[in-house]
């Protein structure tokens, strides 16, 4: 009893020590399941190093280091694993402790999934009030630190090596991994690139951005320094240059009052933002600077999706890049506008196209309009001199077209997937083609069903044999013509596949009698019927 009650009290105290020095002691352990209260702080308790909730996955956690007086507990570091391409996911039970080799994460079944082991032992560690969490030796030499492995993020007084990488995460709230790479690139001069990555590989596409400095000089590292300024060390001798470019040069700064970060967006935009300090101040991250200009025009690749997903497009607003799909075509995810569009409908090739119904692809696509939008790298016709109305025709009678751009009497045609989606001023044209609205998308299709019943209904209808279904009903059978119709039509709109349902004109067409129905074919597998 006494014994516990000492322990505790120790405990405690030993707690407000870890709280106050941001010294961490050798065996000091966090747990995913008691760690909400106590991570282990920087000394004046702006930046805390423990486990983070992922928002999206009540159950599991990333070992992280983030900005813990704003509300925002921005993260500015995260465990990645071997390979830095995906994120240490830590599930409840999980525990990471401190020992004289270093930090290790373990999962309650105490398999390790994650260490920081230098070659020397540790005596202690340290959560920097620079947002660097350091392992030291027994001489105060640091031996690990979080520094040395960036994320997406560089603090001030973090530098980038030359084997240095940032990687983006995948979205606003995943944070494996994603699309975007800032890097040295290999040449003499040693630039520091961005380039979109063959996700989820890190391949890199053709650079969007490239950091040039004057004289061509050699980079050695890339310098977020004190002042929130950034700079690149050349000539391998301390030696320090601005960057070329507007974006680049000197703003007026101050670190006193505001907290600086630069990030590689998930989105691609390299973004140095602020924050103030003051918790009293209106609180939020604003952009200070940002490159490229126009990340929706910047990325330009025969490979890969550009920034936004395949099948959507980008434009700038309010200084990022945001997503849109068109017409007829929806999110992919729905929580990412950055994922990519997908059409509602499939194009159907040849005889799919309402197969034995007589239907004109008039009937069945139709086009809207939008300005000033292109695929650029989408093109796979290119015709001159083309009128409009031609334009439209001949995507309409291909079913690999997808979407035909009209400008100074020449017609290009787009096949799918679209990518590299901008918004671009230059007059001209976009056509996208869109199924029509199927009957199922205004709520009639269950409708027309509804009274059918698969085994005494379909069955004798397909052997023609309608008066099986009717005997027992008199009005029924002195029409039993329009009975049939209205049947035949019933079967089309149940059909499996939407593409083969007919369109609310059809059917209103089949109804008046303008339009002949066709016998349908079995909206079930062929093996259900007898
Ligand atoms: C952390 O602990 C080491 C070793 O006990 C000590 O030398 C150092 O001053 C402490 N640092 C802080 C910030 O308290
Ligand atoms: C940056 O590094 C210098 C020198 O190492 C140090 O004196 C200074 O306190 C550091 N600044 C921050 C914000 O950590
Ligand atoms: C640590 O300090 C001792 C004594 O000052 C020295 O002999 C030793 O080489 C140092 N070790 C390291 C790894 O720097
Ligand atoms: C990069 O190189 C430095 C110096 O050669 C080294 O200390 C560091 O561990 C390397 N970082 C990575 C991520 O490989
Ligand atoms: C993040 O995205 C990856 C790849 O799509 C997925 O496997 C993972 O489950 C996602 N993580 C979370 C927490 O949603
Ligand atoms: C670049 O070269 C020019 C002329 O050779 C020189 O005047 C200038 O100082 C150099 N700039 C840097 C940053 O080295
Ligand atoms: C670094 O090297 C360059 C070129 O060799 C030289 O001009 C410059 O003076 C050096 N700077 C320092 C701080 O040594
Ligand atoms: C496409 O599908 C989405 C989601 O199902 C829907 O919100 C949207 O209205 C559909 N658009 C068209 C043109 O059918
Ligand atoms: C329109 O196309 C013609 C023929 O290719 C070309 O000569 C002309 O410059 C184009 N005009 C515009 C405004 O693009």
């Amino acid at each position: 009893m006494a014994s516990s009650s000492t322990l505790y009290i120790v405990s405690i105290l030993f707690l407000q020590l870890v709280l106050v020095f941001g010294n961490v002691t050798r065996s000091s352990t966090l747990t995913t399941t008691n760690n909400n209260n106590n991570p282990w702080l920087s000394q004046s308790g702006e930046f805390a190093f423990g486990f983070q909730q992922l928002k999206t996955t009540t159950n599991l956690f990333m070992l992280a280091i983030w900005y813990n007086k704003i509300p925002e507990k921005t993260i500015v570091w995260s465990a990645k694993d071997i390979n830095n391409n995906n994120l240490v996911q830590a599930s409840t039970g999980s525990q990471i402790q401190l020992t004289s080799g270093g930090l290790t994460l373990t999962t309650s079944q105490g398999e390790s999934i994650w260490t920081a082991q230098p070659n020397e032992a540790v005596s202690y560690g340290n959560m920097l009030d620079s947002g660097n969490f350091v392992l030291v030796n027994k001489n105060s030499t640091i031996v690990w630190e979080s520094f040395m492995f960036p994320t997406d993020t560089l603090l001030p007084n973090q530098s980038l090596e030359l084997n240095g990488t940032l990687t983006s995460r995948l979205s606003e709230t995943n944070y494996t991994s994603g699309r975007f790479q800032l890097y040295f690139n290999d040449d003499d001069n040693n630039h520091v690139m961005l380039s979109p990555l063959a996700w989820p590989t890190q391949l890199r596409y053709k650079f969007y951005y490239r950091i040039d400095v004057p004289n061509s000089s050699a980079s050695s590292s890339l310098v977020f320094d004190e002042s929130g300024e950034i700079y690149v060390e050349t000539n391998n001798n301390g030696t320090r240059v601005k960057p070329e470019g507007t974006q680049w040069k000197n703003l007026v700064l101050d670190p006193k009052l505001y907290y600086y970060r630069v990030t590689l967006d998930y989105h691609g935009v390299f973004t140095q933002y602020s924050h103030p300090r003051d918790t009293k101040a209106k609180q939020g991250w604003t952009i200070v600077r940002y490159v490229p200009d126009n990340i929706c025009i910047a990325i330009f690749n025969e490979m890969g999706s550009g920034t936004c997903g395949y099948n959507s497009y980008c434009s700038m607003e309010n200084q990022r890049p945001t997503c849109k799909c068109p017409y007829g075509y929806s999110l992919i995810d729905s929580s990412n506008e950055f994922g990519g569009c997908q059409l509602n409908f499939t194009f159907a090739c040849g005889t799919d196209n309402g197969e034995g119904l007589n239907v004109k692809l008039e009937d069945l696509y139709e086009f809207t309009v939008l300005k000033d939008v292109d695929w650029p790298l989408s093109d796979y016709e290119k015709m001159q001199p083309y009128g409009q109305q031609d334009c439209q025709q001949s995507c309409l009678h291909d079913c690999m077209c997808a979407v035909a751009i009209f400008n100074n009497k020449t017609c290009w045609k787009k096949r799918l997937p679209l990518s590299n989606g901008r918004a671009q001023s230059g007059g001209q044209l976009v056509l996208v083609k869109t199924r029509v609205s199927p009957l199922s998308s205004l709520g009639l299709g269950p409708s027309c069903s509804s009274d059918l019943n698969k085994d005494d209904g379909v069955k004798p209808i397909l052997r023609g044999r309608i008066d099986v279904l009717v005997e027992n009903d008199h009005e029924a059978l002195e029409d039993i013509g329009r009975l049939e119709k209205w049947i035949k039509i019933a079967i089309w709109c149940i059909q499996e596949h939407p593409e083969m349902r007919p369109t609310m004109r059809m059917v209103m067409q089949m109804l008046e009698g303008v339009v002949q129905v066709p016998n349908p074919p079995s909206p079930f597998s062929f093996s259900s019927i007898a």
